[in-house]
Parts: C-alpha cells; structure tokens; sequence
C-alpha cells in the first residue's frame, strides 16, 4: 500500500526539524518501512493510521522514537581504513610532538552510531590508551545506538563487518553469542546523546573530530551551521575528518583540506578561523 501524502509529509516535517535529516519526495517507502514496527508493536497494522494516531496523541517518547526510526545507522569497523592510518601515523604524532610531556588527546567521534568508529580509534591508538593518555567521546541523535555503543556488544554479523581476526581475539570477549570490546577500551570512551543542531557536548576542547557519514542527510544550510559548531570546540592546530563523500569546499572556506598519503583531513586554514 502507499503511505498517504499527509502522512508522509508531516514525519518528513518532523524528521527535518527534529534531527536536519532531509527526507526527500521519493522517500515514502522508507518512511513505510521504517515505521511499519512501530505501528506493529503499538497494534497497529497501517503506517497511515499509526501516525493519525501519534499526531493526535503522541507521548515525546513516541515522538522520538519515530525521528530514531528514521536515522540510518550504517557503520562499520575501521570504515574507510584511512582515516586510521592518517590519525596514528601522522596526526597524533604532530599532535603530541606540542604538548607537555604525559597530557593527553581528546577525540570527539560524533554521530557514531552503535560504536564502531570510536572503538576502532581506541584499538588502534591502544598505546594512548595503556598509558591513559586517550579519551574518545562518542555522541549520536539515536537514544537506542548510544546504549548499544556504551554496552560494547555485537553479534557476529556485525563483528564480521570490518573487523580483522587479530584484533577481535586481542580486543573482545565472548558473552554468550555476541562479543564484548574489552574493558580497557571501554574505560577511555564515554557515550552520550546529543543531537548535531544543539551546542556542542562538554568534553571538549577536541584534538580530533570524526564527523563521518552524517552531514550527506542535512542541508547546505545546517552543513554550515554544523561545522561552525565544530569550529568551537576544536582545539587550535586540531583536525576534522568528513566521510569520503563529504567535504567542507564550498560550504566553509574557513577549513583546508590536508592530504596524507591516498587520505585527506580537514583543518582550520591560517588566520581564516574566526
Ligand atoms: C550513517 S551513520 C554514520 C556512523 C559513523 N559516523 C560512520 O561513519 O560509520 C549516521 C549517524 O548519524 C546519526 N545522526 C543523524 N542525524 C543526527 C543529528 N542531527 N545529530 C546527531 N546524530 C545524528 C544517526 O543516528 C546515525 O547513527
């Protein structure tokens, strides 16, 4: 069946004012298809009359439950595989080579999903994190991927996405079916929600953002406003990767893009960062 114009419309309102995420004509089906549980679970068996119904009445956790149904938490172990490179052999060497002998870094992994990225940052900074020198703040809209990323539990099909044998077996336990990360990687990371149109978590100053995957759903718009916000908590001579289809040029002249190897991150560019 198709979802009705009305319908479609007011969660495409919802969604682009709650989360930026641009649900475009087009994209009925998968509104349809990502409400269709909650429609299920509240006794409902059609989209249309589920959300007649949480217009009429919706609790905010209704609400929020069906901006999270609409995120896409597509992620995976050591994504892209150069942005890791790039952060242990180039950036945090730099990074460390103008600090106080002992003091630390700060990463901020926004928009990380169900925890992947941050975990792989920590895995392979693991020399940072022995000598408790490394935290990694993972943030994302999606109340649900923020306590599955704190848990640091994954079932094999996710395990198998991205992740190499000797790193499961250095860095993961079994629990049951599943695998979880080791606690001493979970000690340097702290989950938290927060939503990408707000100002900034507490944390910060961030050497490192990883802002990967994300800003494709917003925008030209909140593109900007999203890196204006980063732009504030980044520390000076501090880098900013995007996901390989995303970039700040001709959104904010403000960064440059630095090239290392076959990978490139972003900095703010030399008297442009005010
Ligand atoms: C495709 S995943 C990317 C995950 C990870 N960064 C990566 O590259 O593998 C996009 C994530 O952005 C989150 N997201 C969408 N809109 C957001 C917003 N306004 N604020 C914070 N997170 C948001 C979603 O919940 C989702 O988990």
């Amino acid at each position: 069946m198709t979802l009705a114009i009305d319908t479609f419309s007011w969660v495409s309102d919802l969604v682009r004012k709650r989360s930026a995420i641009q649900l475009e004509a087009g994209k009925e089906y998968l509104v349809e298809s990502r409400l269709l549980p909650l429609a299920r679970a509240a006794g409902v068996t059609d989209v249309d009359a589920y959300v007649r119904g949480v217009r009429q009445a919706g609790a905010p956790s209704v609400i929020e439950a069906v901006v999270e149904a609409l995120t896409t938490n597509e992620t995976s172990w050591f994504r892209d595989s150069q942005p890791f490179t790039t952060l242990k052999d180039h950036l945090v060497p730099e990074l460390l080579a103008d600090r106080p002998m002992g003091s630390g870094l700060r990463i901020w992994s926004a928009a990380c999903s169900s925890g992947q990225e941050p975990y792989s940052i920590l895995m392979v900074l693991e020399d940072l994190v022995t000598a408790r020198r490394l935290q990694v703040l993972g943030t994302d809209l999606n109340q649900q991927m923020v306590d599955r990323a704190r848990t640091g539990r994954y079932n094999q099909l996710e395990i198998n996405r991205g992740l190499p044998a000797p790193l499961l077996v250095k860095y993961f336990q079994r629990s049951g079916a599943d695998w979880e990360v080791a606690p001493a990687l979970r000690s340097a990371a702290t989950f938290t929600k927060h939503n990408l149109l707000d100002a900034p978590p507490s944390g910060g100053p961030f050497d490192v953002v990883f802002l990967r995957n994300v800003l494709i759903y917003f925008d030209l718009a909140t593109k900007r406003d999203v890196l204006n916000r980063i732009r504030q908590v980044l520390r000076p001579g501090g880098y900013l990767f995007l996901g390989a289809a995303e970039t700040t040029i001709g959104i904010d002249d403000r960064w440059e893009r630095v090239s290392h190897g076959k990978g490139s991150v972003y900095r703010l560019a030399a008297g442009r960062a005010a």
